[in-house]
């Protein structure tokens, strides 16, 4: 990073310097971490839209252009090429591993499948109709309490378990997922495999009995590899922020992720796969054609669920690649013709081709077609933003770790403009 020159802000007869801050991929920023102390002015921004809130060397969008790559490798490259474990190396650790590298994290990965039994007991206290998501960040936040030694609060501390705490972490996020949805269906747990691969063990997680074994004979673990790969990063989204912003305040990765599952939760974020599914089904049930839904996107009375996204003002690459790998799933499961893809295909084109959606930029996102794919593999809608947190806890981690290493990184505390009461007096209750 190189400050070259200061944008200048002139507010009445002073100026101020603000220095330039360019990244590696030339987005310029200028900095004005000075300027409320020289002249008493903060910045507004509500929502953070143009706001650089860290430096960060984990994942590069260009949303104007529809780039995505993790590490500096294209999105396109690592899902044609790469395996969730190996992106979500990449992401944690900066570089592909070698081929030791690899075998060694995917053990460790492994053998952490399986959670304290201790732990199980947590399931009873919960009731059959919990929200998944509300299940996984409470049992994550757990998890913390049973290895103290990686959940101190204290940095350094945290920091030097760290490679133990994530090979853990991404282990058991999808043990208690498949927990979570036994528990929910009032079925026995089922114990993770030593030979079955990450999303294979899924799988088997979620859906053998002890009477019945599961088989994958559409290359359904395949699928969610991908799709798991798809969502492992994506900069200082509302979940990532929210992770980097418990985590500046020195909590361990355990608290952190477990509030980025919180974040992750609402339907403008990570709940949004399950409202586009939600949608594509009510189009179906009502004999539309989707032309209904469009015209009330764009009256304001509904929005188009997986359109839109406050980065991409293109189209996003996950949306491409998983389109694809939609139609593939869906044909190796005999679904070729899934009227609920049809939709989707036929609510794109009409979008793309209104003045609304083109005017305002708004293409489909990561979570328009993602949904098909999770249905195609029996998991139900109620977990699909669960299904978001696995993919996304490479990320969360990354970035957890990125702050923490930093040793100028400072607690997150944005400022406010006050628009509330000047100063009044208190009444006693039997005056007002
Ligand atoms: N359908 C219809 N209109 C939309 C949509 C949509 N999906 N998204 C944005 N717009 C319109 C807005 O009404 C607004 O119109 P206006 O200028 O006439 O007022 C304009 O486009 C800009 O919208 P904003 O809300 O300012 O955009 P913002 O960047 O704040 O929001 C968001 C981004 C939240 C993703 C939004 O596009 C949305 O709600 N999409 C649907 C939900 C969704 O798919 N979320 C998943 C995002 S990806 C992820 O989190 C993994």
């Amino acid at each position: 990073m190189t400050d070259t020159q200061n944008a200048i802000l002139r507010v009445g007869e002073n100026e101020y310097p603000c220095p330039l801050l360019t990244g590696t991929e030339n987005e310029t920023a200028f900095d004005i971490r000075k300027l409320r102390a020289e002249s008493g002015l903060i910045s507004f921004d509500d929502g953070f839209g143009n706001t650089g809130s860290c430096e960060s060397a984990i994942t590069y969008i260009d949303g104007d252009a529809g780039i995505l790559r993790y590490r500096g490798y294209p999105i396109e490259q690592l899902a044609e090429k790469s395996s969730f474990l190996e992106s979500s190396y990449l992401v944690l650790y900066g570089e592909l591993p070698t081929a030791d590298q690899l075998e060694r994290f995917r053990r460790r990965v492994q053998e952490n499948a399986a959670i304290h039994t201790a732990m199980e007991h947590h399931f009873d206290g919960f009731p059959s109709h919990s929200n998944p998501m509300a299940v996984l960040s409470a049992m994550l936040n757990s998890l913390g309490c049973y290895y103290p030694e990686m959940a101190s609060n204290r940095r350094e501390e945290d920091l030097e378990r760290f490679d133990e705490a994530a090979a853990m972490l991404l282990s058991k996020v999808r043990t208690i997922a498949a927990m979570t949805y036994r528990m929910k269906m009032g079925k026995p747990f089922t114990f993770p495999r030593r030979d079955l691969n990450y999303c294979q063990n899924f799988l088997h997680m979620m859906f053998s009995d002890p009477y019945h074994e599961y088989e994958d004979t559409a290359g359904l673990a395949e699928a969610l590899d991908l799709f798991f790969l798809l969502h492992a990063d994506h900069e200082q989204n509302c979940s990532t922020t929210t992770v980097r912003m418990v985590g500046s305040g020195h909590a361990n990765l355990f608290a952190s992720v477990s509030a980025g599952v919180c974040a992750l939760w609402g339907p403008l974020h990570g709940g949004a796969n399950q409202a586009v599914i939600e949608m594509l089904e009510e189009i179906h049930d009502s004999g539309d054609d989707g032309s209904r839904f469009i015209e009330d996107a764009k009256n304001g009375k509904a929005r188009l669920m997986g359109f839109g996204h406050r980065v991409y003002k293109n189209y996003d690459p996950r949306a491409r690649i998983l389109g694809k790998a939609a139609e593939r799933v869906l044909a190796a499961i005999g679904d070729a013709n899934d009227p609920l893809l049809a939709i989707a295909r036929n609510l794109e084109k009409s979008a793309l081709e209104d003045e609304y959606f083109i005017e305002r930029k708004l293409y489909p996102n990561v979570d328009f077609y993602s949904g098909l794919i999770l249905t195609a593999a029996g998991i139900p809608v109620e977990f699909f933003t669960t299904m978001f947190a696995i993919g996304r806890m490479p990320g969360w981690m990354a970035h957890w770790k990125e702050n923490a290493s930093d040793p100028k990184a400072r607690i997150h505390r944005p400022r406010q403009i006050y628009q509330g009461a000047n100063q009044r007096d208190y009444l006693p209750i039997d005056q007002r």
